[in-house]
């Protein structure tokens, strides 16, 4: 991760260039955090304090994913405050190949989802990315999107897509349990997802669930399919499982085929002779519209609100406030917070000053994150 030490500084100074890049300082326990506006998005600066050195990193929760606009946002800061840089890891690498950002979409792409395509196939986790290139390639006519949550796996197709001129691809940097709750029924014609994580240990952890295969057969059309591929006998049997207890859905099982490209994990579990399953689930039926009239604006909140580590558990959803840290030269805060259900859990910063928001972006549109929204506004006017 890009980052930068320079030598100790009086941070006041940040006050003082505050403008349309650096917008404004605050201050926290632990840390102080800088909010930076790009062209692109708005993100934190961390600044941890040390003997002999500061420490100045990009945010955890808002840093997105691209890698060059992070290197040349710590640049241009430790540029515009004049800072002695003692160590830095972010020259730009001139000769990279470019990313294709058209195709790189956030969740605020998925709130109104529209497309001309009028196929549409999905693939969660899809790592190397070849097996989606692949497709994407064959059916010009189909839109593909892939979701990850890797940022590296993110980076590297989007290079693909910029080196092999692709146009019909959608690279989501997300959850995919979570984001398929935002896509509207019956739309897609597919969804793979192949080799996922087994998590044998953290079973809540695993992508196919229950509630995940009810969101797949919504959104897929009538006559749409899952195809699950996984060289784990327990993945398999756990999912045989489910598949079985489903209504409004067939499926069949087959054993060692050929599917027109192998994936790398897929060519690693060949070349040691494991038997590879594939479970493919058909949606028999049309499924209901989802209506989800959801508002995720912050406004009339109260600056003076007690919040810190605040820990809040209701049924379905949870809400917990961490670090907050106060905004120098107003009353306003700026407050980490993860909410949601409890095996897709979201974080984010909330920027509570005279416009309120979350950042990076919104929180994806699900039942339990509106709910949870909910709490935090209440929590946030009345304190
Ligand atoms: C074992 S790899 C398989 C990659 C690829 N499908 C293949 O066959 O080579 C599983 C991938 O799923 C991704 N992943 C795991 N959980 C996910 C989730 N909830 N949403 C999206 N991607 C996920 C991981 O980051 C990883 O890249």
């Amino acid at each position: 991760m890009p980052h930068i030490k320079v030598k100790p500084f009086n941070t006041e100074i940040i006050d003082a260039a505050a403008g349309d890049f650096i917008r404004f300082r605050a201050i926290g326990e632990k840390k102080e955090i800088v909010l930076i506006k790009t062209p692109k998005s708005e993100l934190f600066l961390d600044i941890i304090k040390r003997d002999g050195e500061y420490l100045v990193k990009p945010n955890k929760i808002t840093k997105g994913s691209d890698t060059a606009l992070l290197k040349d946002v710590l640049n241009r800061f430790a540029k515009e405050l004049n800072l002695e840089v003692l160590h830095a890891n972010t020259a730009p690498k001139p000769n990279k190949p470019k990313i294709a950002d058209e195709f790189f979409k956030s969740i605020e792409d998925f709130y109104n989802f529209k497309t001309d395509f009028k196929k549409i196939k999905l693939e969660v986790g899809f790592g190397s990315g070849r097996h989606l290139l692949y497709r994407a390639k064959e059916e010009s006519d189909t839109l593909f999107i892939g979701i990850e949550i890797h940022s590296a796996s993110i980076n590297q197709l989007l290079k693909q897509i910029n080196l092999q001129g692709i146009k019909n691809i959608w690279v989501a940097n997300y959850d995919a349990r979570l984001l398929l709750e935002m896509l509207p029924s019956n739309i897609l014609d597919t969804i793979y997802v192949h080799f996922p994580v087994p998590w044998d240990k953290k079973p809540h952890r695993r992508v196919i669930s229950k509630a995940f295969i009810n969101e797949a057969l919504r959104v897929l059309k009538k006559r749409g399919k899952l195809e699950l591929r996984t060289d784990s006998q327990n993945y398999f049997e756990y999912s045989l499982e489910l598949f079985s207890s489903l209504k409004q859905s067939s499926f069949k099982v087959e054993k060692n085929i050929d599917i027109p490209i192998v994936s790398k994990y897929e060519a690693r579990w060949r070349k040691m002779d494991k038997d590879i399953y594939t479970l493919t689930l058909d949606s028999l039926e049309e499924s209901k519209v989802k209506e989800l009239n959801i508002d995720f604006t912050l406004e009339n909140l109260n600056i003076n609100a007690k919040i810190t580590r605040k820990n809040i558990v209701k049924d379905d959803f949870f809400v917990h406030f961490g670090a907050k840290y106060d905004i120098v030269n107003s009353r306003g805060f700026v407050a980490e917070c993860s909410f949601g259900g409890f095996n897709t859990p979201e974080k984010k910063m909330i920027v509570v000053d005279k416009k309120s928001y979350y950042l990076p972006t919104l929180p994806v549109k699900s039942l339990v994150n509106y709910k949870a929204h909910k709490l935090i506004k209440e929590v946030l006017k009345n304190g």
